[in-house]
């Protein structure tokens, strides 16, 4: 069977890049990276309670897919989050507050899926400071699950085209609980023209352009090889590879054709948007990103539950000097009396795409 279709191409930060092309439905199932996508089937799969929970934190989501997370066992009953520090963003999360959130969805997903066998988390932040572990985490008899924690396996970050399907009010209503909810079409369009000039932003900033693209794998055997980062995969992609079209120095290159026919089409995506789901705070310290780690998991599941797609665009949010602009801009619009705005996202009906790479539990496990 010949199927023929657009296929999208993930690039820095979630650009995209368009490639017409045939593939067999063998060759197509030859290109799933499958180990790097094990941890989605051996989650909830571990004896011990804590490492059943921390098989789902892992598949959480988290800027750049980085997995900071290093975890160690302590006693029977308690995990220890540690950032692991070879795992930064120095140059778009200079201060580690996107990564802070991060560690915020998987200390979320843990309680989720600990809830669900019947324990209940009581975690400490930043117990020792900043210098020392993210989180202390005691598992405790008496916990419930939420039906949020049926939604883990299925939740995604959507980084395609939405199509232009408003979202009900039914849903609005049903997300408000969770985040501020935009869907004003003037509003919705001011706030798609910042998400695109942050974006050129980034991609114009060398620096923050080669952050995104040495965290680049390029098809199958180098994401099952290292199963994080930004991963371009599939037949469409591999083919675009083999004939020069997709490769690090191409990504790397604002002059190449397939530079640019990423930019035209990560345009086309940040417009298809009809609406965005908005997290601020009012303070801007470790805790405060925690929390909002925590309640962007909580609104990503609510979203799957109601068949929304949700795709964090976060350039707009990022503290590096060539975007005070476009921060400026975001905040004026979005945040009041000194408020920070941790996430945005786009919100709406997206494809269904599949599951990203994830290192197993064994990998990030200090010991046990
Ligand atoms: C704090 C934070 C910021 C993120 N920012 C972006 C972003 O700007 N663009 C994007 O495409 N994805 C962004 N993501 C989504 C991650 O890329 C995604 O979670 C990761 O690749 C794993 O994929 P998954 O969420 O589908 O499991 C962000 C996620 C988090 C938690």
């Amino acid at each position: 069977m010949t199927v023929s279709r657009r296929k999208f191409l993930t690039i820095a930060g979630g650009g995209t890049i368009a490639a017409a092309t045939a593939a067999s439905a063998g060759f197509m199932n030859t290109r799933v990276p499958h180990r790097a996508i094990a941890p989605w089937q051996l989650a909830g799969s571990y004896g011990d309670p804590r490492k059943n929970a921390l098989s789902y934190a892992l598949l959480a989501p988290n800027p750049h897919n980085l997995q900071p997370w290093l975890v160690e066992l302590v006693g029977d009953d308690t995990v220890l989050l540690w950032h692991d520090s070879e795992k930064r963003l120095p140059e778009t999360d200079p201060f580690d507050r996107q990564l802070t959130i991060g560690f915020g969805c998987f200390l979320e997903q843990m309680a989720l899926a600990a809830g669900v066998a019947g324990y209940k988390v009581r975690t400490e932040v930043f117990p020792d400071g900043e210098k020392g572990p993210v989180a202390r985490a005691v598992f405790e008899t008496g916990g419930e699950a939420d039906p949020l924690a049926g939604y883990i396996l299925s939740r995604r970050s959507c980084k395609e085209p939405f199509s232009d399907t408003e979202v009900p009010d039914v849903a609005v209503r049903a997300l408000e609980s969770y985040a501020t909810i935009v869907t004003d079409e003037e509003r919705v369009e001011e706030i798609r023209s910042i998400t695109w000039d942050a974006w050129v932003a980034e991609m114009q900033t060398p620096r923050t352009l080669h952050e995104s693209v040495d965290l680049m794998r390029f098809g199958k055997a180098e994401i099952n090889a290292n199963p994080d980062g930004i991963d371009l995969g599939g037949p469409f992609l591999e083919t675009l590879m083999l004939a020069g079209l997709v490769s690090r120095s191409v990504q790397s290159d604002p002059e190449s054709r397939g530079f640019r026919e990423g930019v035209r089409i990560y345009d086309e995506m940040l417009h298809a948007t009809p609406a965005y789901a908005v997290l601020r705070t009012a303070g801007n310290d470790k805790a405060d990103q925690v929390r909002a780690g925590r309640d962007w998991l909580r609104l990503n599941l609510r979203c799957t539950s109601l068949g929304l797609s949700l795709h964090p665009v976060s350039q707009c949010l990022q503290e590096f000097p060539e975007m005070a602009l476009q921060y400026g801009r975001i905040h004026d619009l979005l945040a009041t009396n000194g408020e920070t705005v941790q996430m945005l996202g786009r919100l709406g009906y997206g494809p269904d795409v599949a599951q990203s790479p994830r290192w197993p539990l064994e990998a990030k496990l200090l010991n046990g």
